[in-house]
């Protein structure tokens, strides 16, 4: 049982972003923006404040802006500078500290071949530990400790894989991998199964996971195990599954406000919701608003 700290986390962002096409034609969906920042950044973000040393990022094809926006731009700094924008500077600085305070290290997709072949790419990266893995289109926001943060303490206190978990009403649980639990500990759930959408009335549980996960060194082992090639690769669920019985696998319910920007309606409800959050942009839009509904 691995109970050591979590020092590193893998961010999977060489999918196709499909259900976000024409804008991913030439644009990675993790650089959608979130009011102003993308999508991604907020994952980062989140893996700093959870003390997180090393970020992974698992890229392909035609993701150079997740690179660029991570590295300092001179050329724009340049220009600002010439101009005397020290207010827009400083908005460019507050990106740039971010790969001080984490070393950011890239590693190819080859294919998009799943989100378990995407975690396997990294897994010569990992060496052999506990590390986490998020999913940029979850963001995961509010006053309450980092979600990740939530999750590391959880596997410190009992070695498991941990899932990030939230209940949602059985109508909706469905869209989601959903867990069979045995068992629970206040908001720590004891896994025993995990069925990826079921059915209308098959609903294991209300328990959806969400993109969060530490994951213990047994699941690398499986996903290692389980890939002999292209096209026969393993699901990410899969390998855990396979954990499971000989390591502790739990569900976290976590506190904070979760916004799913993986889906059209639910990228656009995230920014109406924080754009509404925000002061000055709060005034501009509520007249809109009440004016589109008839109010
Ligand atoms: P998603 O299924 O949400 O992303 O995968 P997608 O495949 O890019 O999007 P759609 O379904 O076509 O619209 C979850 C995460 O896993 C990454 C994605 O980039 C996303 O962050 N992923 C997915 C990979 O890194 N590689 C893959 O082969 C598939």
């Amino acid at each position: 049982m691995t109970t050591g700290r979590v020092r590193k986390a893998i961010f999977p962002a060489a999918g196709l972003g499909t259900r976000f096409l024409p804008v991913t034609k030439a644009q990675p969906k993790e650089m959608l923006p979130l009011v102003d920042k993308p999508t991604i950044q907020y994952g980062v973000e989140e893996a700093i404040a959870s003390g997180i040393e090393e970020v992974i990022m698992v890229t392909g094809g035609g993701k150079r802006a997740i690179v660029d926006h991570f590295d300092r731009s001179l050329e724009l700094e340049h220009y600002l500078r010439l101009r005397g924008r020290d207010d827009l500077l400083e908005i460019l600085k507050q990106v740039d500290v971010l790969s001080d305070r984490v070393r950011i290290v890239y590693t190819q997709q080859k294919e998009p071949l799943g989100l378990g072949h995407a975690v396997w790419t990294a897994s010569k990266l990992v060496e052999g530990e506990a590390c986490a893995v998020l999913l940029a289109d979850d963001v995961i926001l509010g006053d309450a400790e980092p979600c990740l943060k939530q999750l590391i303490d959880a596997h410190r206190k009992t070695g498991a894989t941990v899932l990030a978990v939230r209940r949602f009403p059985r109508s909706q649980v469905g869209r989601y991998g959903v867990v069979v639990t045995d068992g629970s500990d206040g908001r720590l759930h004891n896994v025993t199964a995990m069925v990826e959408k079921p059915k209308p009335g098959t609903e294991p549980s209300d328990l959806a996971i969400l993109g969060r996960y530490v994951l213990a060194p047994a699941v690398f082992n499986e996903l290692e195990r389980g890939t002999p090639g292209a096209g026969s690769e393993i699901q990410l669920t899969d390998a855990i599954m396979r954990t499971v019985g000989t390591h502790p696998v739990v569900g976290l319910e976590f506190e904070g406000d979760y916004y799913d920007t993986g889906t059209v309606p639910g990228y656009l409800r995230a920014n109406l919701t924080l754009a509404m959050r925000r002061e000055g942009l709060r005034e501009e839009l509520t007249p809109l608003l009440r004016e589109l509904l008839g109010e």
